[in-house]
C-alpha cells in the first residue's frame, strides 16, 4: 500500500489535515491508503538532496506539502528564507514527488494577487503578489506547474485552526489584556476553518483532481468585523473594538485589500462547496471551551 505523505504534518493545517486523512480512511476502508506526517525534524524540503531521497525512498501515492514559512512579516524581513522554504523546498518536494510518480498538492495563497479586482479572484486571474510571502507561494507554484503536469493546487486564506497561533486565539488573549483593541478593517477576505478546508483537500485527494482549485469559506468581511464577531460569538463584553488602517497598523509587509477567493470552480467541478465562515467561526470557539 502507498501511502499519502503530508510534509508540514505539525503545523497548524498539517496536524487537522493528517487527523481527516485518518478518519475518511478509518471510515472508508476501501481507500486503501496510509497517512504518514512529516515535518522538519523528519525532513527539511530546503534540502535537495535530501527531500528528493527521502520520498523517494517512501515511494508515496501523494504528497500533499503544506510546510512553509507563514509568518507574512518575517518573510518581508528575511526573505530568502521565505524562498528557500516556499519556493525552492516545493521545487525539491516536486522533484521527489516526480521520482515515484506520486500525486503532487500544494498548498498556496490568496496573497499571490494584489487585492485590486475588487471582486473575487478566479483562479485564471493574473497573480500580483504584493509581498515577499507571496512571491515566494506564486514561485512555488510556478515550480509546481512547470515540473509536474497533473498537480493540485490550492490556494485557500485567512486560516485558523486549534494547533496553531491565529487571529482567533491572539484577538481572545488581547480581549484578556486590553480594554480596547485596534483591527485593520481595511483588507477584507474570508476567514477559513482548518477543519473545512481539510475535508475539501481530502476529497479533492480521492477525486485525483487536477490543477488550480479556490478554497475559502464563504462571505467575506474585515479584519475588524471578524474581531467585533470572535468577541460576540465568546460572549466576551466591555472592550471596545477601533477600525484603523493597514498604514496605521504599522505591519511591514503590504497586505491586498481585497482578496477574496472565488469558489465557483470548485462548486462547479466538484459538487463541494464551504458554509460561511460566521458559522463556522462558531464551530471553532466551542472547541475553545
Ligand atoms: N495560515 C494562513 O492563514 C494561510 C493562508 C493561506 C495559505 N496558507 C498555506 O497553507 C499551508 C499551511 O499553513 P499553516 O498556517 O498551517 O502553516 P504553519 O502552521 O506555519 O505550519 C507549517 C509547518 O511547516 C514546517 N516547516 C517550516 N519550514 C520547514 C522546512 N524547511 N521543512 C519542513 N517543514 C518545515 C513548520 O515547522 P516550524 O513551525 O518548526 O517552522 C510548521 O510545522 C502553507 O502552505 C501556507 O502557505 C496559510
Amino acid at each position: 500500500m502507498r501511502p499519502i505523505l503530508v510534509i508540514g504534518a505539525n503545523g497548524m493545517l498539517g496536524r487537522d489535515l493528517v487527523e481527516t486523512l485518518h478518519s475518511t480512511f478509518r471510515i472508508n476502508q476501501n481507500l486503501n491508503w496510509d497517512v504518514i506526517g512529516w515535518d522538519i525534524e523528519d525532513i527539511d524540503i530546503r534540502k535537495e538532496s535530501e527531500t528528493v531521497a527521502k520520498i523517494e525512498r517512501l515511494q508515496p501515492n501523494v504528497v500533499v506539502n503544506v510546510a512553509a514559512y507563514t509568518d507574512v512579516d518575517g518573510c518581508e524581513l528575511l526573505e530568502e528564507k521565505a524562498f528557500a522554504i516556499n519556493a525552492e523546498g516545493m521545487k525539491h518536494v516536486t522533484l521527489g514527488a516526480l521520482k515515484c510518480h506520486s500525486k503532487v498538492v500544494y498548498l498556496s495563497t490568496d496573497y499571490i494577487f494584489d487585492g485590486e479586482k475588487k471582486e473575487p479572484y478566479l483562479e485564471e486571474d493574473p497573480p500580483h503578489p504584493l509581498n515577499a510571502y507571496g512571491h515566494s507561494k506564486w514561485k512555488g507554484e510556478q515550480y509546481v506547474q512547470e515540473l509536474a503536469k497533473d498537480a493540485l493546487i490550492i490556494r485557500t486564506q485567512w486560516l485558523y485552526g486549534k494547533y496553531g497561533k491565529n487571529f482567533v486565539t491572539s484577538i481572545l488573549r488581547q480581549a484578556t489584556e486590553k480594554k480596547v483593541l485596534s483591527i485593520v478593517n481595511d483588507q477584507i477576505g474570508s476567514p477559513t476553518y482548518t477543519i473545512d478546508l481539510s475535508k475539501i483537500i481530502c476529497a479533492l485527494i480521492q477525486q485525483n483532481a487536477s490543477g488550480v482549485f479556490h478554497v475559502a469559506n464563504s462571505d467575506l468581511c474585515t479584519w475588524y468585523t471578524f474581531g467585533q464577531a470572535i468577541l460576540k460569538f465568546s460572549g466576551v463584553s466591555g472592550v471596545k473594538v477601533i477600525p484603523i488602517s493597514s498604514k496605521e497598523s504599522g505591519r511591514p509587509a503590504p497586505r491586498p485589500s481585497y482578496s477574496v477567493l472565488s469558489t465557483k470552480k470548485l462548486k462547479q467541478e466538484t459538487g463541494m462547496s464551504l458554509r460561511p465562515w460566521h458559522e463556522a467561526i462558531k464551530d471553532y470557539l466551542q472547541t475553545l471551551g
